[in-house]
């Protein structure tokens, strides 16, 4: 029902951000704040009883819900952030896109040892967002608690290259 809705409510943009790309954007959700305040409680619900110590979301767009269900749950939210954005000592790793390569940063002393984190992004496409983050958390000695995202492209599988570091993947809609 909750699924249906955010289908209807998603913009598709064809030939965005490149020809023959189309683009899932989700800005027309959060123009709703009745529909927004039940997708974090949906997914709020989802990890209540699940010991998540804290929510890294991924810039930028996956800042958006994961600092709200961070705020729900009553934990700390980390950025990752885009190389450079960062102000602190970071920690980062590099990953190949379809073209060149991407570098993201999380700050050094972000994550206490053995947390339990889970991670948020807007969109799982191949995956090579979510495991770059994953790898941050590894790094930190924390754990990777799952993956939380509104929309997956199934056709793309990364679910499959994210399982190796949590089977708890949730996205509210696939396409
Ligand atoms: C998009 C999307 C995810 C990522 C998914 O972000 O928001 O973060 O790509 O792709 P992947 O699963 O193939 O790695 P983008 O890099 O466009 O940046 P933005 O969120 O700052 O717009
Ligand atoms: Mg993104």
């Amino acid at each position: 029902m909750l699924a249906e809705t955010i289908k209807q409510v998603i913009r598709d943009v064809p030939d965005f951000p490149k020809p023959g790309i189309i683009f899932k954007d989700i800005t027309p959700i959060l123009l709703d704040a009745e529909l927004t305040r039940k997708i974090v409680n949906d997914m709020a619900e989802n990890y209540k009883d699940k010991c998540i110590d804290a929510i890294v979301g991924i810039e930028s767009r996956g800042f958006w819900f994961g600092i709200m269900l961070a705020n729900k749950l009553d934990i700390p939210f980390i950025p990752i952030r885009k190389k450079g954005k960062l102000p602190y000592k970071t920690m980062s790793y590099k990953y190949d896109l379809e073209y060149g390569t991407a570098e993201v940063e999380i700050h050094e002393d972000a994550l206490q040892d053995n947390w339990n984190v889970l991670i948020h992004d807007d969109l799982l496409a191949t995956g090579g967002t979510a495991i770059a983050a994953a790898e941050l958390i590894k790094m930190q000695n924390a754990n990777v608690a799952g993956f939380s995202f509104v929309v997956e492209l199934d056709f793309l599988e990364g679910s499959k290259s994210l399982s190796k570091y949590s089977e708890n993947i949730s996205s509210l809609v696939h396409f």
